[in-house]
């Protein structure tokens, strides 16, 4: 018996299932020949900053595009340092070193891949001195002012930001939220007693529109989303070749806006967003009562004061190259989410970071497996996706024994 391949993401059935909405905004454009700005653009932007409870979103071309844009309109650039972990996509690395600045890491927390924050404070405490002249944190390592934290809500979850908030107030660092992968994740802040979306705590947040986010465009897109007007004024100009009227240019920016067409499509996906999420929420709480018990797999750890909206669901297992081949084999779609860390990249060779500077994230880079996780992934896939990983480790435990 053959059975179907199930994929690591399904975005065909999502597009056909909204195709006639989707294309009445191809043709809106057409026939108004609105393909830049205009009402579209500025709907999806209202829509947005209300689904995550901020002021302005500022819509532009791509989330390194949106990281880029905040750390340029808050005024990070050369001669700065910016905090954020190796465990993340390299765009958070790109956007730190094209706004002029240096990126510095911390390691990340054991359970939740995310920013530790232990290691943060220590980084400040030790790895850094105050210039009392200036009340700038300086850092050993660069000889550079620390200027922002970006902490990053990977897979879908969220950073601890109550915390990090903390430290970036003590020290006088921005932050800016890396929330590229947690469109409608939430956090509560003890501090605040309250519950937060992703993207409303820091000065400013990026988000990424790329087609297999949880919120995605038909093509590239992004959005940055801030309570602060002028933020939002300057990341408005940055988008548009540092205009605000058409060719008066109060700075210098970028062609970094968003397409009508993608905002338009956006808004229309925006309105199944919190659907799609309690699908994947639906899918995560299945692979856990599936895998509950299995031993030889770390599951993923969501803090009660968060809710994760699993824009990837990663596993950890011992011979993790052997699980995807052997998965691959079964027909199952699956990723890493990142073998390398940056710290260890080529490109990041100039930092001077080695190997061993952060062994929780190398540790985990070489066991961490995403296994499918998409809306409408189906109960009957998830119990083929667990057989096959069970028989996995089960045959692996017995060649140990
Ligand atoms: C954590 C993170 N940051 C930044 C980005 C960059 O977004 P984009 O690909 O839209 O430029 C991504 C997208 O993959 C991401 O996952």
């Amino acid at each position: 018996m053959t059975s179907e391949p199930i994929p690591f993401l399904d975005l065909r059935t999502p597009h056909r299932e909204l195709e006639a909405e989707l294309l009445q905004v191809v043709q809106q454009a057409f026939r108004t020949a609105g393909f830049i700005g205009g009402p579209m653009l500025q709907a999806f932007e209202g829509a947005f900053a209300a689904f995550c409870s901020t002021r302005y979103c500022v819509g532009v071309s791509s989330g390194t595009d949106a990281l880029r844009f905040a750390l340029l309109a808050a005024g990070i650039g050369n001669g700065d340092s910016v905090i954020t972990v190796p465990n993340t996509f390299i765009a958070t690395t790109e956007a730190i070193t094209q706004a002029g600045a240096l990126p510095e890491f911390v390691d990340i927390d054991e359970h939740t891949y995310n920013m530790d924050v232990a290691k943060l404070r220590e980084y400040l405490e030790t790895m850094c001195w105050l210039d009392s002249t200036t009340g700038s944190v300086i850092s050993h390592r660069t000889g550079k002012r620390v200027a922002a934290i970006i902490p990053v809500h990977l897979y879908g979850q969220m950073a601890d930001m109550d915390p990090i908030l903390a430290l970036a107030e003590r020290y006088n660092l921005l932050v800016i939220e890396d929330a590229c992968q947690a469109h409608g994740a939430e956090y509560f802040s003890k501090r605040q007693n309250r519950w937060y979306t992703a993207g409303s705590m820091g000065r400013a947040a990026a988000f990424s529109f790329y087609p297999g986010k949880n919120l995605g465009a038909c093509g590239e897109a992004g959005a940055v989303t801030t309570n602060d007007e002028e933020l939002a004024r300057i990341m408005r100009m940055l988008r548009d070749h540092g205009q605000a009227k058409k060719y008066y240019h109060e700075i210098e920016g970028y062609n970094g806006r968003l397409d009508a067409i993608q905002a338009g499509i956006l808004r229309i996906k925006l309105e199944h967003l919190a659907r799609w999420n309690e699908k994947r929420r639906e899918c995560a709480q299945r692979y856990q009562e599936m895998l509950g018990s299995a031993e030889g797999i770390v599951l993923p750890y969501e803090a009660s004061s968060v809710k994760a909206v699993y824009h990837l669901y990663v596993v950890r297992v011992q011979n993790r190259d052997d699980l995807q081949r052997h998965l691959t084999a079964a027909g199952i779609g699956t990723s890493i989410h990142y073998p390398i860390p940056l710290h260890l990249q080529s490109a990041y060779r100039a930092l001077g970071y080695e190997k061993a500077d952060f062994p929780v994230t190398e540790r985990v880079a070489a066991e961490i497996l995403s296994l499918p996780m998409f809306p409408g992934l189906t109960p009957a896939q998830q119990s083929r996706v667990v057989e096959q990983l069970l028989e996995f480790v089960a045959s692996t435990s017995a060649q140990v024994a």
